[in-house]
């Protein structure tokens, strides 16, 4: 069945869902993302995609083309219009199309272009949740300014295929000794019981399913951390996980082939995820 996308201010076909191979975001990944997950047909965590989505565009001088709260029914349209139950909204925003400079075009005579679509998949019942996911770590060779959500995503999807050759499911960056993040998720260890992730800053990605887990965490009456940890302190943990819109909270189970704890998920992880799960569907628009 062909998808609805959204381009530019229209409802399409996916085979018509088209943009110009002048744009930006296609010659020099001048754009900026979001991906929003998607439960029993509502949207997961939008105001903080949102939020996040304006600050990336301020870092880069970059205005939407569309208000906020036209994003939300755009959001929720192409939800109505494509089925949607379980999986994901993809949103990007580029500079537009304009004739190729390494300086930017003037914004008063080049619009943005906007582009959403949807993906339907199952984010629940996983294997990967199920089981725990294997994770090689690999050295975080990419640009610094981490904190925006800029399309340029090579490097994160070498990193997923240099797991995939090792017989992993993902890898986990390392920067000066310590754990950035994973390729398309923070990254958390718990040793004996406190939970540690890398604190905000350049570095890494400002998560919003991290945001959530943290503060769902701390109201648990868990401990929680934000500081630098090593991978020698990272294989030497009782449990790990990662958190994304599209993976929630996803058991760790083995760094570079070390198993954690006895090789299963974890109950911390596993306990965020049912937290995390049953409230952001309390809250989801
Ligand atoms: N990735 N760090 C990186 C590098 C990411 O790409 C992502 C998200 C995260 C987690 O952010 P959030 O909790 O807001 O999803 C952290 C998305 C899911 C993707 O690129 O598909």
């Amino acid at each position: 069945m062909s998808r609805t996308v959204y381009v530019n201010g229209d409802y399409l076909p996916e085979a018509d869902a088209k943009v110009s191979v002048f744009d930006r975001g296609f010659l020099m990944a001048d754009g900026v993302y979001e991906v929003t997950s998607v439960l029993g047909g509502k949207l997961i965590d939008f105001p903080g995609h949102a939020a996040r989505l304006r600050r990336s565009l301020k870092e880069l001088d970059l205005t939407s083309p569309v208000s906020e709260d036209a994003l939300l029914d755009i959001h929720r349209e192409l939800v109505r219009r494509n089925g949607v139950v379980e999986g994901m909204v993809y949103l990007q925003i580029t500079r537009g199309a304009a004739d190729r400079d390494f300086v930017f075009p003037d914004p008063a005579t080049t619009t943005p272009t906007i582009v959403l679509f949807t993906q339907a998949k199952n984010l629940i019942d996983t294997v990967a949740a199920r089981r725990g996911i294997a994770v090689i770590s690999i050295d975080d060779i990419r640009w610094g300014r981490r904190d925006i959500k800029t399309v340029q995503l090579l490097y994160p999807s070498m990193g997923k295929m240099m797991a995939k050759a090792a017989g992993a499911d993902d890898a986990w960056m390392v920067e000066d000794g310590v754990v950035t993040e994973g390729t398309s998720n923070n990254a958390y260890i718990v040793k004996d019981g406190k939970i540690v992730t890398r604190n905000l800053g350049n570095e890494i990605l400002h998560g919003i399913t991290r945001g959530a887990v943290l503060q769902f965490a701390r109201e648990a009456q868990m401990e929680v951390e934000e500081r630098p940890f090593t991978l020698e302190e990272a294989k030497a943990a009782d449990e790990a996980f990662v958190t994304s819109a599209s993976t929630f909270v996803t058991p760790v189970v083995s760094i570079d082939g070390v198993a954690l704890g006895d090789g299963t998920p974890g109950p911390v992880a596993r306990r965020l995820r049912e937290i995390y799960i049953d409230e952001s569907q309390k809250a989801a628009l």
